[in-house]
C-alpha cells in the first residue's frame, strides 16, 4: 500500500515595504488550498552597517539610504542575517526563494543567504524557484536568482516577477515618494505619478504561479509517497 503526504513548500524570503511579503502570502495561500504544507521563512537582517536604516519604515533619509546601497549591492556584498529556524529544521520538497530588487540585484538579505552554508544544505538536489519584486526592473535580479539557485546544487523549475505600475520616470519618482514618506500619492515634486505599490493583477498572477507549483508537485508520485 502506497501511503501519500502532503508536498512540502518553503518559502524563503526578505520584505522592506511589504510588497514580497504579499506575493509570498497569496501564493502560499494558494498552495494551502491545494494540500500542501507550507512554511514561510522571513529573513531578518541584522547586519550592523545597514540594519537601522531598513529597520523603520519610511526610511529617514530616502535618497542617502538607496543610494548607499548602490555600491554594496554592485559589488555583491554579503552581510549579516538571522535565518528562521524553518529553514534548518527539516528538508522541503520545494524551496521557493523570493527578493525584492535593489539595485538590479537580488536584495544584500537574500544574497547572503544564498551563499550561506544553510542554504546550501537546504537547496542542494531540491527543486527550487524564484520570485523577484521589482518597482520595475526585475530581470537581472530573478536571472541572478536563478543562477545562485543552480551553483547551489538547486533544481530549478520556475520563476515569477511582480511589479509596480508607471513609465521609466514617474514609477521610480513613486517609489521614492513611497520609500519617504510610507505612504501613496497621486503627486510628488510636482509630478503626477503612478501607484507605488504592486499592481492589483499581483493576486491573480501570484495565484496562477502557485498553481502551476503545485500542478508540478502534485504530479509526481516521488514527492506523495512516504519513504
Ligand atoms: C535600496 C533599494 C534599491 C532598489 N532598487 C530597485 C531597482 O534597481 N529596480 C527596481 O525596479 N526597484 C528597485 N527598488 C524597489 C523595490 O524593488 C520594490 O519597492 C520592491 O517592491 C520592494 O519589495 P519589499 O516591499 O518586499 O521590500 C529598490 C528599493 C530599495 C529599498
Amino acid at each position: 500500500m502506497t501511503i501519500t503526504k502532503k508536498p512540502s513548500i518553503l518559502f524563503v524570503y526578505y520584505t522592506y515595504s511589504q510588497q514580497t511579503q504579499r506575493v509570498v502570502e497569496s501564493m502560499a495561500d494558494t498552495l494551502r488550498e491545494r494540500g500542501c504544507d507550507v512554511q514561510l521563512a522571513r529573513i531578518e537582517f541584522t547586519d550592523p552597517r545597514y540594519a537601522e536604516r531598513f529597520a523603520r519604515f519610511p526610511l529617514r533619509h530616502a535618497y542617502r539610504d538607496i543610494f548607499g546601497m548602490v555600491l554594496p549591492q554592485f559589488r555583491g556584498v554579503t552581510g549579516q542575517i538571522r535565518i528562521p529556524d524553518e529553514v534548518r529544521s527539516r528538508s522541503y520538497d520545494l524551496v521557493c526563494i523570493a527578493s525584492p530588487t535593489w539595485w538590479l540585484h537580488p536584495c544584500m538579505p537574500i544574497r547572503s543567504f544564498i551563499e550561506s552554508d544553510v542554504a546550501k544544505t537546504l537547496l542542494e538536489g531540491k527543486r527550487c524557484a524564484a520570485v523577484a519584486v521589482a518597482h520595475r526592473y526585475w530581470r537581472d535580479d530573478l536571472r541572478i536568482l536563478k543562477e545562485h539557485i543552480v551553483r547551489r546544487g538547486g533544481i530549478y523549475v520556475d520563476g515569477s516577477h511582480f511589479t509596480a505600475g508607471g513609465g521609466p520616470v514617474d514609477s521610480m519618482l513613486a517609489l521614492f515618494s513611497y520609500l519617504s514618506t510610507g505612504v501613496t500619492k497621486e503627486r510628488y515634486l510636482g509630478i503626477k505619478i503612478p501607484p507605488a505599490t504592486l499592481q492589483p493583477s499581483y493576486v491573480e498572477q501570484s495565484r496562477e504561479f502557485a498553481n502551476r507549483l503545485a500542478d508540478s508537485l502534485l504530479a509526481d508520485s516521488s514527492v506523495l509517497a512516504y519513504g
